[in-house]
């Protein structure tokens, strides 16, 4: 069941989602080379408590890795896709690029988002790369309107970015987001014909989260049971948004 958000909740789900905005501008302010990317876990944990926020993702159940995840962010450089965990040993350098991945709650209502973050010059493809998948990001939150349906957000994104030579990863997907950090629907970034395919109403909440890899689609998780990267080894970007449905068109509720 898709749950419908009223004008309060979304007034409560801005909040959230401004906070995610503030947190994620700061921790790409800090990106540059010599940073670890537990120094950004623990700039995020600190801001998330000072404005009195509960990290989503540390302590989040995981099926598929049958454990809670460990921290607050998700930090996945390069050829890592999703799930990247902090570590002082991970240190940013030149030509790196980083996913900052972050959730948290406020007064019971969640906000989520992603950025990619390039380490000082990277390769020109890489940048289209990063370029690309922030366009079908763009263009998929256009989608997200009453009268579109959900397989319109799923298309725009798979059409923009393989019409762009990249692919986009099947493993894992957006979501609706409210008082729980994942709520239905689903979100693929691809066409699947055993999606549900529900019409967009005003009050519905997704997370769109196009991920997105320079070479094939294929992904494959670590020992570690977390870190998802790319088969091939070529590099992958994420951008994540919360956006609204609502009768004036998607309200961008990570973005002032
Ligand atoms: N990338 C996921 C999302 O944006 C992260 C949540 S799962 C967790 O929905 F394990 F990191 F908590
Ligand atoms: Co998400």
């Amino acid at each position: 069941m898709i749950v419908l958000k009223t004008r309060n909740d979304l007034e409560k789900m801005r909040r959230s989602g401004l906070l995610v905005h503030q947190i994620l501008r700061a921790l790409e302010g800090m990106v540059k080379e010599g940073v670890s990317t537990r120094d950004l876990e623990d700039a995020a944990q600190r801001m998330m408590g000072e404005a009195g926020a509960r990290p989503a993702f540390k302590g989040y159940y995981v099926e598929a890795a049958k454990a809670k995840y460990p921290y607050v962010l998700c930090t996945s450089v390069n050829d890592e896709i999703v799930h990247g965990m902090p570590s002082r040993r991970r240190v940013l350098k030149p030509g790196d690029i980083v996913k900052i991945d972050t959730g948290l709650e406020l007064e019971g209502y969640y906000g989520d988002a992603a950025v990619t973050v390039a380490v000082g010059d990277v390769d020109g493809e890489v940048r289209r790369l990063m370029q690309v998948t922030r366009e079908a990001l763009e263009l998929a939150i256009q989608q997200a309107r009453p009268g579109k349906r959900l397989v319109d957000v799923c298309g725009t994104v798979q059409r923009h970015v393989e019409g762009n030579g990249f692919s986009v990863v099947r493993d894992y997907v957006g979501h609706g987001i409210g008082t729980q950090l994942h709520e239905e629907p689903q979100i693929p970034n691809y066409l699947d014909p055993k999606a549900e395919n529900p019409r967009l109403k005003p009050g519905m909440v997704l997370a769109i989260e196009p991920m997105v890899n320079a070479g094939g689609p294929e992904a494959r998780v670590l020992q570690d049971r977390w870190t998802a990267v790319t088969k091939d080894g070529s590099f992958s970007a994420h951008f994540e948004h919360c956006v609204a449905v609502t009768e004036n068109g998607p309200w961008v509720l990570t973005r002032p």
